[in-house]
């Protein structure tokens, strides 16, 4: 495990310096589709970089990652990557961002790594070893109800059921009188804010598992609780997420089912 950890932390610093060196730069920018669903240089050469770090130490390996597709092996391990989490930011020059490396051994997360290279904030947990921040152990806040919560959301590329509902939500939690809600757009960063006390809850719609791998993990290991929207535990599949300090989780999820 010690030693997957190392190489799940040296793939995401790789990832940061990649983006390090194309950040404000006039780097090529086109679209996956939609004209809000952004790709850039540096999303592929993190990647590529990351992915490098993973085949050279462990070869062998599955690996699933955001913009490409790998060949499958045998291996119990899958390596779970978004090279660049917060693209859109990023293409914009806003300094909210992140690499995002987790680690599943069939099916399930047992370590992972994410990294926000504008602040120098290393973020990672393993599976029964706590969550950390640069080295620190971090834990979920203490806030016990949705008024003393800061809650943090995010929308997928999509405009039209997923956005309404939503904003729905954000609507229902804002009037029952929650502290803040924050989009930070970065949904891997928004799980470590979660995992370390910046924030207590955090929902989205929809998610795809390179989001969410890392960022489970950290939350588990700090003490909270991850599930989908309606409960349940998270797949390695595209799923709803709901992430909390654990104490207003119910409470989030309530709301988010609300019939209204
Ligand atoms: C996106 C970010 C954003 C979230 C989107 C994600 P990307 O990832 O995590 O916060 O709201 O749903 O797709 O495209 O920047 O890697
Ligand atoms: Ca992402
Ligand atoms: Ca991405």
């Amino acid at each position: 495990m010690e030693d997957f950890l190392r190489v799940a932390k040296e793939a995401a610093k790789r990832g940061g310096d990649i983006h390090k060196r194309f950040f404000k730069r006039d780097i090529k920018t086109k679209t996956k589709g939609r004209e809000y669903d952004l790709l850039t240089e540096a999303d592929l050469e993190a990647e590529k970089a990351i992915v490098g770090v993973i085949k050279k130490r462990c070869a062998g390996h599955n690996i699933l990652a955001e913009e490409n597709v790998y060949e499958k092996t045998d291996s119990v391990y899958t390596w779970v990557i978004d090279p660049l989490d917060g693209t859109n930011n990023f293409a914009n020059n806003m300094p909210i961002f992140c690499s995002s490396v987790g680690l599943a051994k069939e099916g399930e997360v047992i370590l992972g790594a994410v990294y926000d290279v504008m602040r120098d904030e290393l973020f990672w947990a393993a599976k029964g070893e706590g969550a950390f921040m640069n080295g620190k152990e971090i834990e979920v806040s203490s806030s016990g109800t949705l008024t003393s919560s800061i809650l943090i959301t995010g929308f997928y590329y999509n405009r039209g059921r997923e956005m309404e509902r939503t904003l729905k939500r954000i609507k229902e939690f804002l009037s029952n009188g929650i502290l803040g809600i924050r989009r930070l757009g970065s949904a891997a960063l928004d799980l470590c804010y979660i995992a370390c006390g910046r924030a207590s809850g955090f929902w989205e719609c929809e998610l795809s598992p390179w989001d969410f791998a890392a960022g489970k993990i950290l939350v588990e290991e700090a003490g909270g609780n991850i599930t989908d929207s309606e409960g349940r535990p998270l797949t390695l599949k595209n799923s709803s997420v709901v992430a909390s300090n654990g104490k207003i989780h119910e409470d989030m999820l309530e709301i988010i089912n609300g019939a209204f």
